[in-house]
């Protein structure tokens, strides 16, 4: 499933295409707003690039609830995607013990002073985001004597949804964002993704690089840990986060729509396609 913008879906998913060819099942792109669509006609729905949902969000959501009350399988599944599609899991499993980046969330509909949020916790250099949003959408960075200059964009944010505060890691600049990437709950390939000079977004849209990246055993077990704490075992799944010390600290579980970098592994589209195949085999 895609988006207008990629009705043809987007280079990480055509190889995805061809690996489910190789293995005999047939796919086709299906953009999620085209209301001509029969979904039920799918013997699977795979969540893939539908990037416009943060901002036509009551739109997408009331597409997704359709989807979930029609029962038509979907990849990852219903439960997963109602879970993961809002950044307040963050909090969630710092509860279970994760180790996760330390998040303020502060819920839709409320006012937020974030200079006293953040001085609570001694944070002087902070990021906030939408609780819902994709390839850095809404994210700013400000020291807490700028926050009075922010304070528009944090009230438009949270008039439909909800804020996320946290203390700006320097890591993203020095080290780079780890992606490790997961297919049925098994370890497949990883990368490094870093800002361009000057900026600490790494996603491309901002001119990011991604290089493969070698890691460490424990840091692969610290990102199992984080896809272990998903309502239920995900097709993919792509952990996001840094290191600091030497521990994995979690920027973000993508179980919805992330670029699985599968150019970056000869062997990653085929893992994806065979992890697919399974989840239609036990529909049957
Ligand atoms: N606490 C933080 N410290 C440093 N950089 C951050 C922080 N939070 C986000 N960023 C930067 O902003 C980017 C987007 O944030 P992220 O939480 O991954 O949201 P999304 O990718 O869903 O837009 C990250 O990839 C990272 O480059
Ligand atoms: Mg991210």
């Amino acid at each position: 499933m895609t988006s207008e913008e990629f009705p043809n879906l987007y280079e990480d998913d055509l190889l995805l295409v061809k690996a489910l060819d190789e293995i005999g099942i047939d796919s086709r792109p299906a953009v999620w707003s085209d209301p001509a669509i029969d979904w039920l006609s799918f013997d699977a729905l795979v969540i893939r690039t539908p990037w416009d949902y943060f901002v036509r969000l009551l739109e997408f959501r009331a597409w997704l609830d359709a989807r979930i009350a029609s029962g038509v399988r979907m990849c990852n599944s219903s439960d997963i995607l109602d879970w993961n599609y809002d950044k307040r899991y963050l909090q969630e499993l710092a509860r279970a013990g994760v180790s996760v980046i330390p998040t303020i969330v502060v819920p839709q509909g409320e006012r937020a002073d974030v200079a006293v949020l953040a001085r609570t916790r001694g944070w002087n250099d902070v990021v906030i985001k939408p609780t819902i949003a994709g390839g850095g959408y809404g994210t700013q960075r400000f020291r807490l004597e700028e926050a009075d200059r922010h304070r528009g964009d944090i009230d438009r944010i949270l008039l439909d949804r909800g804020l996320l505060i946290q203390p700006f890691l320097p890591e993203i600049q020095s080290a780079g964002e780890l992606s490790l990437l997961f297919f049925d709950g098994v370890f497949s390939h990883a990368v490094c993704k870093r800002p361009k000079v000057g900026d600490y977004r790494v996603q491309f849209q901002y001119g990011g690089t991604t290089e493969t990246a070698e890691v460490r055993d424990e840091w692969i077990e610290g990102a199992r840990a984080c896809v272990a704490a998903a309502p239920s075992l995900p097709v993919y799944a792509r952990v996001d986060g840094v290191i600091r010390g030497n521990d994995f600290v979690l920027m973000e579980l993508e179980v919805f729509e992330p670029l699985m970098f599968l150019a970056q592994h000869p062997d990653a589209p085929g893992r994806f396609a065979r992890a697919i195949q399974r989840r239609l085999r036990e529909a049957r």
